[in-house]
């Protein structure tokens, strides 16, 4: 195990009916607010009008920015900055999924930097400070809820890219299962391959003598795998959609990744087949991941048998270690088909045309992950897996 720290500044407030505390929450960071959100489902829900009351009955000055796009764009990012610092924003609230997340945490980074907030994409500055934020969650899936990661697409350029920081982890985040049971069997089913697939960054390691780091992660996939099946079957289930979203936090809020050498690869690729093709990020997932495995596993067998073994009940019995694994990585395909999840870029219209190109600007800062380490080329020969 290696050495770490870990330090999640992010008070969670979770349960039914909890945004009924939204305003005693937001009122220490002061009352010029401004509120974003997406392009519609928390009016549509009656959210938008709990989240007003609440935010009136602090007093509060509420400034609106409306329309963040799923893969949140750099253009609306900057409109946000510039009604913070035309409108002396103290606080900023997010209520929506991931992307509506990520553009408030990006936001905040850019209000107070003296410069193009994409810096902080491109590694050209580090987020030093940032306006404080919170955020209500609609949708489990990314994590950004307790995370200090955003993901930006710059549209015109065709790139998309992440930041990070301690100065941009939400304040607070309320997590209440029921805003979920709204959302569509498509975005679950997003949501959830999104989630083992964090699990899957931090879990296929090279890093040895973690078992408390596997089991956890073990854990947390078999939640998953069981309650995002009922929660498809049944979008109203209190305790499925809890327990997704329980596991969609736990994913990527720091606790995975101690004293463990994470991967990310996989991630890395996707981004840039949604930079270009605009796809959910889950869905780009289901089709990459299980392609990944099957590049990389004989990295280490061991690992890929214990989680097929563990994760998924395969009984290694009278099998070679090497059919066990492959056996493994085969259920995973098997589940995100048979929850919905595309297998192929095919299925979603893309062809070859831009793999060099993403296969390149995938490793614009070096080569990906540390489980195998990629080259352009082997980005480009999983992409062609992908097809
Ligand atoms: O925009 P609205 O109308 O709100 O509709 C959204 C959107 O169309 C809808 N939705 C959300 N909650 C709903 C709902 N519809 C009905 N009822 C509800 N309760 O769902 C659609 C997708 O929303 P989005 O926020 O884009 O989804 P998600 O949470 O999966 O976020 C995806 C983004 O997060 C990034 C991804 O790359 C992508 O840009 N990621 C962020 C990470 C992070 N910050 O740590 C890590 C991830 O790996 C990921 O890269
Ligand atoms: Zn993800």
């Amino acid at each position: 195990m290696n050495s770490f720290q870990l330090h999640n500044p992010t008070k969670l407030v979770f349960g039914k009916g909890t945004v009924d505390q939204l305003g005693e929450l937001v009122k220490p960071y002061g009352t010029r607010i401004l509120f974003v959100y997406g392009g519609g489902s928390i009016k549509r829900s009656g959210l938008y009008d709990q989240v007003l009351a609440q935010l009136n009955g602090i007093g509060a000055t509420v400034f609106e920015l409306p329309g963040i796009e799923p893969n949140p764009r750099l253009t609306t990012v900057n409109k946000g900055i510039d009604i913070c610092r035309r409108e002396r924003v103290e606080f900023i609230l997010a209520v929506g999924g991931g992307s509506v997340i990520d553009a408030a945490k990006a936001i905040a980074a850019g209000v107070p930097y003296d410069g193009d907030v994409w810096d902080f994409c491109v590694k050209k500055a580090v987020i030093q400070e940032a306006l404080p934020l919170g955020t209500v969650l609609t949708l489990a899936a990314t994590g950004s809820e307790m995370n200090g990661n955003a993901v930006i697409s710059d549209w015109d350029r065709k790139l998309k890219r992440g930041m990070g920081g301690k100065p941009i982890y939400p304040k607070f985040s309320i997590l209440d299962p029921e805003l979920t049971f709204t959302v569509p069997r498509d975005q679950t089913v997003n949501g959830i391959v999104d989630m083992m697939s964090h699990v899957f960054e931090q879990y296929f390691s090279k890093t040895t003598d973690t078992p408390l780091q596997e089991r956890f992660a073990e854990s947390i996939l078999q939640t998953i795998i069981e309650n995002g099946e009922i929660a498809l079957e049944d979008g109203s289930n209190y305790a499925a959609r809890a327990n997704l979203m329980l596991c969609g936090t736990y994913a990527l809020n720091g606790t995975l990744p101690i004293g463990v050498e994470t991967d990310w690869a996989t991630h890395a690729i996707e981004h840039e087949v949604s930079a270009i093709y605009d796809i959910a990020h889950g869905a780009g997932l289901a089709i990459i991941f299980p392609n990944w495995m099957k590049y990389v596993y004989k990295e280490r067998v061991d690992r890929f048998v214990q989680y097929a073994v563990r994760v998924w009940n395969i009984d290694p019995a009278g099998k070679s270690d090497e059919e066990v694994a492959l056996a493994g990585i085969e259920a995973t395909r098997a589940y995100f088909t048979r929850i919905g999840a595309p297998a192929t870029l095919g299925q979603l219209g893309i062809g070859d045309e831009h793999l060099d190109r993403m296969a390149e600007e995938a490793v614009r800062y070096g080569p990906l992950g540390s489980f195998k380490k990629l080259e352009k080329d082997d980005v480009k020969a999983i992409l062609e897996l992908s097809l």
